[in-house]
This record gives C-alpha cells, sequence and structure tokens, in this order.
C-alpha cells in the first residue's frame, strides 16, 4: 500500500520514483523529535537565492504540541481535515517576502520555499512516511492561528506521517488512494530548445 511506483520514460532514482501523496495516515504511529527534525534539516539544506532560506515552516507535531496540532487541523477545509486528522505531524509552508540583506522584495521567496518543501518531503519517504501537501486551508484563520505575518504568503500545510490501513478512509478516498498515478506526457510540458516544442524522450 506504500509503494505506488511512477510510470517513467526511463528508470530514475526511487527517492522520486516512490513518492506519492496517500492519505491513510496510522493516526497510531507519531514521530520523534529526531524524525521530525531530520524532515526540517533536509528543509533547511535547499538551495536558494542569495543563499537567503526565505521559507518560514510551523511545526505542528501532535506527540509534543497538541494543542498547535489541532489548530493547524482546525485551519484545513473540510475535505482535507477528514483525513489529514490522522496524521501526526502537520506543517505550515509560508514564504518571507523580502530579502535578510537588503529588504528588497525576493521574487524566488516562493520558489525557494517550494523546493524546500519538495526536500521535506523526500526526506520523508526516504525515511519510509508519506506526505501530502494541501493547498485547501482557510488562509486568514491559519494567519491568526499562528501568529503569521500579512506580508508571508502560506503556500501549503502538509500532512506527514506512516501509511497504514486504508480502512480509515471513507470508499471514494480509498480508491483514490490505491488509483495508478499520472502526469502529463513529458514533451507536454517539457520542451526542447524553444517553447512549445515538445521534447521527445
Ligand atoms: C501546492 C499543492 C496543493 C495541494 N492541495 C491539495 C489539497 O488541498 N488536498 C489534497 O487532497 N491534495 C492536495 N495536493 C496533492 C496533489 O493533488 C497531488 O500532489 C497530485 O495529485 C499528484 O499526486 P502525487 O503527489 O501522489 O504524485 C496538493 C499538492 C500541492 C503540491
Amino acid at each position: 500500500m506504500s509503494q505506488k511506483n511512477a510510470a517513467t520514460a526511463v528508470p530514475i532514482h526511487d527517492l522520486m520514483a516512490t513518492r506519492w501523496s496517500g492519505r491513510a495516515f496510522d493516526p497510531a504511529r507519531t514521530l520523534t523529535r529526531e524524525q521530525v527534525t531530520a524532515l526540517l534539516e533536509a528543509a533547511r539544506w535547499s538551495p536558494s537565492c542569495y543563499g537567503d532560506q526565505p521559507w518560514r515552516f510551523v511545526v505542528a507535531d501532535k506527540a509534543s504540541d497538541p494543542a498547535a496540532w489541532q489548530q493547524a487541523l482546525d485551519c484545513l477545509v473540510p475535505f482535507n481535515a477528514g483525513w489529514a486528522r490522522n496524521a501526526p505531524l502537520l506543517v505550515v509552508i509560508c514564504a518571507d517576502p523580502k530579502f535578510g540583506h537588503n529588504s528588497a522584495d525576493n521574487r524566488w521567496a516562493t520558489y525557494d520555499t517550494g523546493a524546500a518543501a519538495l526536500a521535506l518531503c523526500l526526506q520523508a519517504n526516504a525515511m519510509g512516511m508519506s506526505t501530502h501537501q494541501m493547498g485547501g486551508f482557510d488562509d486568514a484563520k491559519t494567519r491568526a492561528a499562528f501568529g503569521i505575518p500579512a506580508e508571508a504568503p502560506i503556500m501549503a500545510i502538509i500532512a506527514v506521517g506512516y501509511l497504514g490501513s486504508d480502512g480509515v478512509l471513507d470508499d471514494e478516498l480509498r480508491q483514490r488512494e490505491h488509483a495508478a498515478r499520472a502526469r502529463k506526457d513529458l514533451g507536454a510540458t517539457f520542451y526542447a530548445g524553444q517553447w512549445g516544442k515538445a521534447f521527445g524522450a
């Protein structure tokens, strides 16, 4: 249940091929402080424009801070909260939109933040966990709950944990949990030398 390999044109590393966004988290399996720290370390060592490190993650760990975790869960849209309630870790992903060295607008802040978020997801996959990024949350509620400044965009909330029995899902989500992963054809989004000219594998 925890393996859903991507169908790739040529072989790629398992770390990417086996990452997918599960929902059937095992509510009984929490994360240790060391595991949570490892996830953050993976994100911390991401590249960023000027080395500015514009990502700002608010960690809501059910094991160490159940109140923060509950607040994060309450910020999700009902569809997401319905399954994310079984994830022991919720991480609120934000970006600082200004460069630290000169306070100028950092137009790469969200780009770098996305890279850091993926590093967290890949580290979790390497540790046998699953991650599920969510855009479905209440921005104002999340901002108020965690004291996130108005200028800092909130990009996502990520659910993290170990997958378990799909019995925690309703019928529709159980079907989606087992559906094959799909992507557009390579040439639809990757171009050869010129915009719109499909790259052929
Ligand atoms: C920024 C972002 C927002 C997303 N929002 C949601 C969401 O609110 N609810 C949800 O169930 N999945 C959400 N997803 C998960 C995507 O649907 C999923 O990554 C995509 O279908 C590809 O599947 P895979 O990650 O298993 O390869 C989101 C993913 C990203 C990157």
